[in-house]
């Protein structure tokens, strides 16, 4: 089976398609590399094997048909976006062309082409604040920042398509991501927003210190409440979640989270726990478009997909760690 992965050269879609390349798939990689890395694409090579590459902008929609045209494949999956949710509140137009634009004209381009599976990164910041915790997946979707809103606009497009018996689609909604694959690729974000990376960066040195957004948030310490996921749980999800697309006609969503919440104070303090790195820090503004608690409820894609993940937050912060300590 042949998987074209846009987004290919960034962070998710990388270790996704090592792992797929490990698992015996055959993988075409779609970047135009303006946020993903060269070197990342050599990582995947050396990694895990050989792989076809096609540097094209999903929002050049004749480019992208003229790429597509010349090679198979029997599902996508579509990484490929702008994710730095404070940038988008500055930038909502490029959010909406990059995120929303350049799905719109892949999907049409696939749907043309007869390709008919199609497995979507969406996220938890499509819920903005939440009514009900753990979030399930029939919470209302309120985004309150243009990354999310661009995300929910994919979502519905896929809902269209599902209705009309064009494309067969999942759409994974993930929580918070970090860690690394055995050290060798990992978070390596221009310019870095996450915490996890932040708060090692910090530590080495590299930043002068972790500014934390707020602290009077209603939760027990003052600061925002995530669910952190490990990459390789995130990425055995995108398995789990392509054999169920083979099988199904319509379209299905899936939480990708742990279930388990933790404060940013809790995780500063694990990373030093675990790195025994001393990190300064200094409260600062909230930063817009931040909500207070995103914890997912995973019993959905435990019960359909049979998928739960295996890794804590200190196993996360190690491996996070791992990577951190090669850059
Ligand atoms: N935070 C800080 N200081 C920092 C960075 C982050 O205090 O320097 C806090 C944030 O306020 C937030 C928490 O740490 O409370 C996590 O922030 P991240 O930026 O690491 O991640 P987000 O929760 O903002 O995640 C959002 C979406 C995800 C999406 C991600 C993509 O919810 O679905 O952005 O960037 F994948």
């Amino acid at each position: 089976m042949t998987i074209l992965i846009t987004g290919g050269a960034g962070y998710i879609g990388s270790i996704t398609a090592a792992k797929l390349i490990q698992s015996g798939y055959k993988v075409i990689i779609l970047d135009n590399l303006e946020k993903g890395h060269q070197e990342t694409l050599d990582q995947i090579k050396q990694v895990a094997g050989d792989f076809e590459f096609i540097k094209v902008d999903l929002r050049d929609k004749e480019k992208l048909e003229l790429a597509l045209g010349e090679v198979d494949f029997d599902a996508v999956i579509h990484f490929a976006a702008y994710i730095e949710v404070g940038r988008s509140v500055k930038e909502p137009k490029e959010f909406m062309e990059n995120n929303f634009g350049g799905a719109k004209n892949l999907i049409e381009v696939i749907v043309k082409k007869g390709v008919k599976k199609f497995l979507f990164s969406s996220t938890a910041a499509v819920y903005g604040h939440p009514e009900e915790l753990p979030i399930p997946e029939t919470a209302k979707l309120k985004p309150i920042n243009p990354y999310g809103e661009s995300k929910v606009r994919v979502e519905k497009l896929l809902e269209k398509y599902a209705d009309f018996g064009k494309l067969d689609s999942i759409r994974l909604r993930y929580f918070n991501p970090a860690g690394s694959l055995n050290g060798l690729i990992g978070e390596k974000h221009e310019p870095e927003t996450h915490l996890i990376p932040l708060i090692l960066k910090a530590g080495k040195g590299e930043r002068d210190k972790l500014y934390i957004f707020g602290n009077d948030y209603e939760t027990k310490d003052g600061t925002p409440i995530r669910d952190y996921i490990h990459i390789m749980d995130l990425v055995e999800a995108h398995i789990f979640a392509l054999k169920h697309l083979e099988k199904i006609s319509g379209t299905d969503v899936f939480n990708v989270g742990t279930g388990t919440g933790y404060t940013v104070k809790e995780v500063f303090e694990t990373v030093k726990e675990v790195t025994r790195l001393d990190v300064p820090y200094e409260i600062v503004e909230r930063r817009e478009g931040d909500s207070k608690e995103l914890v997912a409820d995973p019993s959905k894609i435990e019960a359909v997909l049979g998928w739960k993940a295996q890794y804590n937050l200190r196993d996360i912060i190690q491996s996070a760690w791992e990577f951190e300590k090669t850059q």
